[in-house]
């Protein structure tokens, strides 16, 4: 009991909000705090019980805020810190928690401390950062930044560099310094004093560099080399993130799941474990990072992946931790494609391919986490020119995709695919101008497709995808299942039948089996199991004697008596 206590991120349903696109309350373009408070009533209906809010702090917004220029400060576009007070607390009303993005490999350039390095770059404040002085005449090293070139920017004026390993807006926080990691302690804090549930951790793996920050052989034509040999899951990394649980999130019993590129499934209890463990949970990533290869996810180059290689990728990371571990599901966030998109055949991008998709999530052992529109299915864009998209990665990997030879049709053809823009543009709410979403001019295109794709319509709408989502999430948080669907073992069913995902999660002697089939020819296969229903999207199921037929895209979900 006291540890269900400790541990209540394990019945959460977390929903990701990007606050930018979720909705304008007044009428600039820019969704915002108060914009989410109006929409409250939604996501309770919804059911989920946990916001991710991504970051709404003080920023110039170079990377929509993913730079933060003051930790203690709401953006003035997206409201005031009294606005996010009153966030906290009518959602805590409705039983619904407010986890903050916490970003703090980097802040923004922007940020008063390295304002204060550029005056004095060997100084009290330089100390904060990265800053070094160039060697042979070019930087100091030569790491090539996530979003592209350099990872080091000329301080102007001075022999000295900084480094970043995302835009030259986001300059590296030196976490060998005492005094910066106890700034970030005080500050994390002081949020969770106001009421914060938690955070998600931005890009925590890149927190420990390698000592010396030495040169590796060159990876590209560029004759830089990807920074992750450098400042991705460095040795060391463990004890910069064991005291920043004891001195923030731990004590507090506070949700924190790390944004952790890098971790290995095999390292991944010392992260994740439930008696000890690094964080809450980290993101289970295995299954989007398959179609991406090169050492930087070069957006041209694709690996042939098929959904095969997606169902072991998910057996792989759970059977690593078992029962000891606990992961943060999902399949879509504000840095990736829509799932329907991406992880559905053209045949299947229907009602019933989304809505298996969803199960395919849902009732993993670990913490779902939906994001902004994942509920109704919103879909990716395809705009003609570069010029019409915001997002800082597309335009370099549109550049890289250019020189390596692409056409500018080929280029966009990776745009299309991967461009983080896809799961930014803002809400579908009705079909009204705008999807409802502004009454001004929105920041980024809304999708077309809002007349057809809207919240309206499928709130009206008993059988539409909507429904579904709430019925899962149902299922998972507040039915006769949930401890079955939150503690239970979590075992692969069936795992050499092509295009079939299915598992099983049992408890204290019951067992919920749920099957999704992956594609558009039915599948059938014996089971002596005698299986109850409790969801699935045709509405029934299909056995006779011991053959279970699983239609187009079916998906499944039922007790195994
Ligand atoms: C990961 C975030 O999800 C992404 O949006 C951001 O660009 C980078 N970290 C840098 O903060």
């Amino acid at each position: 009991m006291e540890k269900l206590k400790k541990q209540w991120w394990k019945k959460a349903v977390v929903y990701e909000i990007y606050p930018k696109s979720f909705y304008d309350s007044d009428g600039d373009g820019l969704g915002d705090l108060r914009g989410i408070i109006r929409k409250l009533d939604y996501l309770e209906e919804l059911g989920v019980n946990v916001l991710w809010l991504c970051p709404v702090y003080k920023s110039p917004m170079a990377d929509n805020g993913y730079d933060v220029a003051d930790y203690y400060q709401v953006d003035p576009s997206y409201g005031t810190n009294e606005d996010l007070e009153e966030l906290i607390g009518e959602a805590g009303k409705r039983g619904i928690r407010i986890v903050m993005d916490m970003v703090v490999n980097h802040c923004s350039d922007e940020h008063e401390w390295f304002q204060r390095a550029l005056k004095d770059p060997e100084g009290r404040y330089g100390k904060y950062f990265y800053i070094r002085k160039g060697a042979d005449g070019g930087p100091p090293n030569n790491w090539r930044s996530v979003f592209g070139g350099s990872a080091w920017e000329p301080v102007p004026g001075t022999p000295y560099y900084y480094l970043h390993t995302f835009t030259k807006k986001q300059a590296d926080l030196n976490w060998e310094n005492r005094e910066l990691r106890e700034e970030i302690y005080k500050m994390m804090n002081w949020w969770m004093d106001r009421g914060v549930a938690g955070f998600r951790l931005d890009a925590i793996t890149y927190l420990k560099k390698k000592d010396g920050l030495p040169s590796f052989a060159p990876d590209g034509e560029d004759g830089l080399v990807t920074c992750s040999y450098g400042s991705l899951n460095c040795e060391g990394i463990r004890e910069i993130l064991r005291e920043l649980r004891d001195r923030t999130y731990g004590p507090r019993c506070a949700l924190a799941v790390g944004e952790a590129p890098g971790v290995a499934p095999e390292d991944a209890l010392e992260y994740i474990s439930l008696e000890d463990g690094l964080f809450s949970m980290i993101f289970e990533f295995a299954e989007w990072e398959i179609a991406l290869k090169g050492p930087d996810n070069f957006w041209y180059d694709e690996r042939d992946w098929t959904q095969e290689d997606v169902k072991r990728e998910i057996f792989n990371s759970h059977r690593a931790v078992g029962e000891k571990g606990w992961y943060g599901v999902f399949l879509e966030n504000h840095d990736q494609s829509r799932s329907i998109d991406h992880y559905l055949p053209e045949e299947g991008r229907n009602y019933y391919g989304a809505s298996m998709l969803a199960a395919v999530y849902m009732f993993r052992r670990g913490t779902p986490f939906l994001y902004q529109g994942e509920e109704i299915g919103m879909r990716g864009v395809r705009w003609p020119s570069i010029g019409d998209y915001d997002d800082c990665s597309s335009h370099n990997q549109y550049e890289l995709a250019r020189r390596k030879g692409l056409s500018h049709e080929e280029a966009m053809e990776c745009i299309y695919k991967y461009s983080r823009d896809n799961a930014r543009t803002p809400f579908q709410w009705e079909d009204a101008p705008n999807g409802g979403f502004t009454s001004g001019r929105p920041w980024l295109r809304v999708n077309e497709n809002y007349t057809e794709i809207n919240a309206r319509g499928q709130r009206q709408d008993p059988d539409s995808l909507y429904h579904w989502y709430q019925k899962l999430i149902r299922l998972r948080l507040c039915s006769e299942y949930s401890d079955i669907l939150t503690d239970g073992s979590f075992v692969p069913l069936y795992e050499d039948v092509r295009n079939l995902l299915a598992y099983e999660r049992s408890y204290q002697g019951r067992r919920v089996q749920v099957f999704c089939n992956y594609q558009r020819e039915e599948c059938r296969i014996r089971t002596a199991e005698d299986l109850r229903l409790m969801a699935d999207n045709y509405g029934d199921i299909r056995k006779e004697g011991d053959v279970l037929t699983l239609r187009a895209f079916e998906a499944l979900i039922a007790e195994a008596e």
